[in-house]
């Protein structure tokens, strides 16, 4: 069996602060990792390093968890740029131009959308990304659902149907009949390609009747339910997620005092809710950002995820959001870094992800940059020099 040790490594974020590293991220320096059929196998002082038949110099790189983007819409055809032009010049966002989107994705081929889903995973996989959710919502027909999932999971495990992202426009008016298809056939044509069912419960989208619903059949299909919540004001969300025991309510910027304790009391539990932040979407619709100091002062699990889609954050790139987190929202780099990571896991309910020990999966990155800090610190700049996705070196070496 081959094995590949990285060592020369500045900092290992291992997020796991019990293993005697410092602080929440588990610094730990002066040490070197080994890799063995996908799996971290072994992270010890340098000097104690198993030999292995193969190295990885980091070159005094930090090295991290790959991220996990635990929120991302990349099954569509077309895009939105006018539209984001128009914000610029103060046009609000409304989540209206979905419609457009899915036009185009309905009209398109399946390679055609395999084309997107494979460059926008690349792209992202070269920022640092090993781990990503997909999501459906832009066919929102029985067979254009069951395809944009089907695509979806050809390259991840974390597929999720939001068949509820709005009511298309053939069903004008008649929101009770479409959600009828959502929970009936769309479902059945859906499931066995998704693991997580999502509904973008909002005014002008999908109420709490229909919310409920919607999760409910998902759930006795099998499927771990997400929502997107109080996004664009508030509502009945956030709460309806915890009740239901969702694993992320995703978005948050519009929260209560009542659904950030609901959040605080979930955390304490053994399968919290996470509020997953996307601030993304926040800068690209220029809208006021999530406060996630208020989150996590209060004890609440928080992640960071792109939203990468078409109309309200067309980015892959979770150092982005890192960057956006701790500049915009008063994250600390540390926390920033680690909802990136660990509280992506956390949103997936995975344990095999999101963080530096053996047993994992060997999904990491190293930086040209000597610390995590530099993240936030050098805004802009492709600081991922190297990607391990299951063990495997995915660019140059
Ligand atoms: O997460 N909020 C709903 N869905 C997406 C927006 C999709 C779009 O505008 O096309 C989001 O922001
Ligand atoms: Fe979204």
């Amino acid at each position: 069996m081959s094995s590949l040790l990285v060592d020369n490594i500045g900092e290992l974020v291992t997020n796991v602060p019990a293993a005697g590293g410092d602080g929440p991220l588990g610094l730990r320096r002066g040490v070197a990792l080994l890799v063995e059929a996908g799996r971290v196998v072994w992270i010890g002082p340098a000097r104690y390093a198993p030999a292995a038949d193969r190295r990885i110099d980091a070159e005094g790189g930090a090295v991290l968890p790959g991220f996990v983007d635990s929120h991302a819409h990349l099954v569509f055809a077309g895009d939105r740029a006018a539209e984001f032009a128009a914000r610029m010049a103060g046009e609000p966002y409304t989540g209206g131009g979905i419609r457009t989107t899915v036009g185009a994705t309905r009209a398109a081929s399946d390679d055609d959308l395999r084309d997107t889903v494979h460059r926008l995973r690349d792209e992202a996989m070269r920022q640092g990304t090993t781990t990503m959710e997909i999501k459906s919502g832009y066919g929102l027909t029985v067979a254009d659902e069951a395809r944009s999932l089907r695509i979806a999971a050809e390259v991840t495990a974390e597929t999720t149907f939001l068949g509820a992202h709005v009511v298309p426009a053939e069903y004008a008016g008649r929101p009770d009949d479409y959600v009828g298809l959502v929970c009936g056939p769309m479902l059945t044509a859906a499931a066995p390609y998704a693991r997580w069912v999502d509904v973008f419960c909002e005014r002008g989208a999908f109420d709490a009747d229909h919310t409920r619903a919607i999760l409910t059949v998902g759930q006795a299909a099998g499927l771990g339910l997400r929502l997107h919540a109080n996004q664009l004001g508030p509502g009945p969300g956030v709460r309806l997620g915890v009740e239901l025991g969702a694993a992320s309510v995703d978005h948050c910027t519009h929260l209560s005092d009542a659904d950030v304790d609901a959040l605080a009391g979930s955390a304490t539990t053994t399968d919290p809710t996470v509020a997953t932040l996307l601030p993304g979407a926040e800068f690209s619709t220029r809208s006021p950002y999530p406060d996630a100091r208020r989150l996590l002062d209060a004890g609440v699990t928080v992640a960071l995820a792109t939203d990468c889609n078409p109309g309200s954050s067309y980015t892959s790139s979770m150092p982005f959001c890192v960057a956006l987190a701790v500049r915009e929202m008063r994250m600390t780099p540390a926390e920033a870094v680690w909802a990136a990571t660990a509280g992506g896991a956390r949103a997936l309910r995975r344990t095999d992800v999101g963080a530096l020990r053996p047993g994992v999966r060997a999904d990491l990155m190293i930086l040209d940059a000597p610390s995590h800090l530099h993240l936030a610190y050098r805004p802009g700049v492709p600081l991922v020099r190297q990607v391990l996705h299951n063990g495997v070196p995915q660019c140059r070496l």
